[in-house]
């Protein structure tokens, strides 16, 4: 039996195929960055024919350098940046507009309206989520609302919506399969989480035609195959899961108070609330872990913009460095006795905050304060924004948690970081072995149907660590810092 799962990992700013052996090994490795278009203030998109191809072309790598044969493949899985949102024909499966990311602003004003109308209490309940510009739901009403024609194409059943897994999975079965999993769905603003089901009063509220919805699926599933064009042979897609629920699955957090944080672009940290939707009474939005079997686990997750997009910021805004893995270095000759704060709001704020409004600010600088302070300010950022999700779930959480914290991405690479968050959680940071956890547990999805990897608690078992970081701030110097960084929200806080 084909003993290879290839998993796909399509992000924000990249796209990344991997193929792992049976012993969830990394065989081969295909990455690619596309552009981000930002059109207006507050605006991003993509380009879908820049997803598919970066995918198309990742892939072909990832199984070149795995040495692999597409026949050797056991399954695909897909995960995926959520909530951008693309809408193309069914006929031909072009896109009518560009993607809308995830972090476009543009419907702001519209979800404030709907807040000053009363819809959020009804939107909570139901989806888990809050009123936001972040989710697909007024980005979709956007797209039917600006671009000629889509409203009276959509409702006649012409058009089809789908966040990116469904746009891969249409195009790689050659538009047999409009389908996606319950992940996806349940950060649309338009599915209800507890019923499992696309919402009527939902669709009416943001002006959705249920005729553009894809089907909804488990997230180990069997969803189509390869158009045997692609890859010569018809391959499976048997995985589909939003890259944070992917983390969850791949750092193996299947028990009920185990908690992930991923530093990619962003950082989403995902509680393990098990077969309970817990409402969060601080800001933090309830949402579907993943579902087997028909079984759904929830969580709790705290989401931030901007971590790994910060470091970014260093590297290509203010160039501080060559190589977004020197921010660590730079950050650990700054002056212990700078207490520089930087609030990055560039695209608003996240959890527990959820002001869309507010911006990015600097405070505490001085005649002495350079890059270092500034690198400094920048990843304790990330480690602080961080502390404040932790505690909102403590809040909301009451089971029994695990106290250590699995990290993965990008940026835990940086044992500077790392450290420093350790420090200001006071708590211990396990980092795996396996820093492709997104794919892994994409790959693990898609391998758990295909029967390459039936056994859950053996993929648990095979999760190991790398280092695990023990705090070693003193607690004065922790709580000082703290409340330094709770005055800095306070001023940027926009009302
Ligand atoms: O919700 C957005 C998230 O899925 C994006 O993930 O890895 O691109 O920061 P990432």
């Amino acid at each position: 039996m084909a003993a290879f799962v290839l998993a796909i990992d399509q992000g924000t700013t990249s796209t990344r195929a991997i193929v792992f052996d049976g012993d969830y090994r990394v065989k081969g490795v295909g990455k690619q960055e596309f552009p981000q278009h930002f059109p207006d203030s507050g605006w991003v998109e993509h380009e879908p024919e820049d997803i598919w191809h970066t995918t198309l072309e990742t892939m072909q790598y990832a199984l070149a350098r795995a040495a692999v044969s597409p026949q050797d493949i056991a399954a695909i899985g897909i995960t995926n940046q959520r909530e951008t949102t693309l809408i193309w024909h069914r006929d031909t499966g072009k896109p009518i507009h560009r993607a809308i990311v995830w972090q476009d602003r543009r419907t702001s004003d519209r979800c404030a309206a709907l807040r000053a109308d009363g819809a959020e209490d009804m939107v909570r309940d139901k989806t888990g989520l809050l009123l936001d510009p972040y989710f697909s739901g007024t980005k979709i009403a956007w797209l039917l609302d600006n671009v000629e024609g889509a409203r009276a194409a959509a409702e006649a059943g012409k058009l089809a919506f789908g966040t990116v897994d469904s746009f891969l999975l249409w195009r790689l079965t050659g538009g047999k399969v409009h389908a996606t999993d319950a992940t996806n769905a349940s950060r649309t603003l338009l599915y209800d989480i507890a019923v499992g089901d696309w919402d009527d009063d939902l669709l009416r509220l943001f002006g959705v035609p249920r005729a553009l919805l894809p089907d909804v699926r488990d997230s180990a599933a069997h969803f189509g195959e390869t158009d045997p064009d692609l890859f010569g042979v018809a391959i499976p897609i048997c995985g589909i899961a939003g890259d944070q629920h992917a983390a969850t699955v791949g750092q193996s957090c299947f028990t009920p108070g185990m908690l992930k944080s991923t530093y990619g672009t962003g950082c989403f940290a995902l509680l393990n609330t098990g077969a309970e939707i817990v409402r969060s009474s601080n800001r933090l939005l309830s949402t579907i872990a993943y579902r087997l079997d028909g079984k759904v686990t929830y969580a709790l997750e705290g989401s931030i913009f901007m971590a790994g997009a910060t470091v970014q910021w260093l590297r290509d805004g203010l160039r501080f460095f060559e190589r977004s893995d020197q921010a660590g270095a730079l950050a650990d000759h700054a002056d212990p006795n700078q207490n520089v704060y930087l609030v990055p709001a560039f695209t608003g704020l996240g959890a527990p905050w959820w002001d869309a409004e507010a911006r990015g600010a600097l405070y505490g600088m001085t005649r002495n304060t350079g890059p270092a302070e500034i690198a400094r300010a920048a990843l304790e950022a990330v480690c602080y924004q961080t502390h404040d999700l932790l505690t909102a779930m403590r809040r909301d959480w009451t089971g029994s948690s695990e106290t250590v914290l699995r990290v993965d991405g990008g940026m835990v690479a940086s044992d500077w970081t790392m450290q420093r968050l350790a420090d200001l959680l006071n708590a211990p940071v396990d980092r795996p072995l396996v820093l492709e956890t997104t794919a892994l547990g994409a790959a693990w999805l898609a391998g758990h149907k295909a029967g390459v990897w039936p056994d859950m608690q053996g993929f648990s078992a095979s999760w190991k660590r790398n280092r695990r970081f023990m705090p070693q701030m003193d607690d004065d110097t922790r709580r000082r810092k703290l409340a330094g960084w709770a005055d800095a929200i306070r001023r940027t806080l926009s009302a």
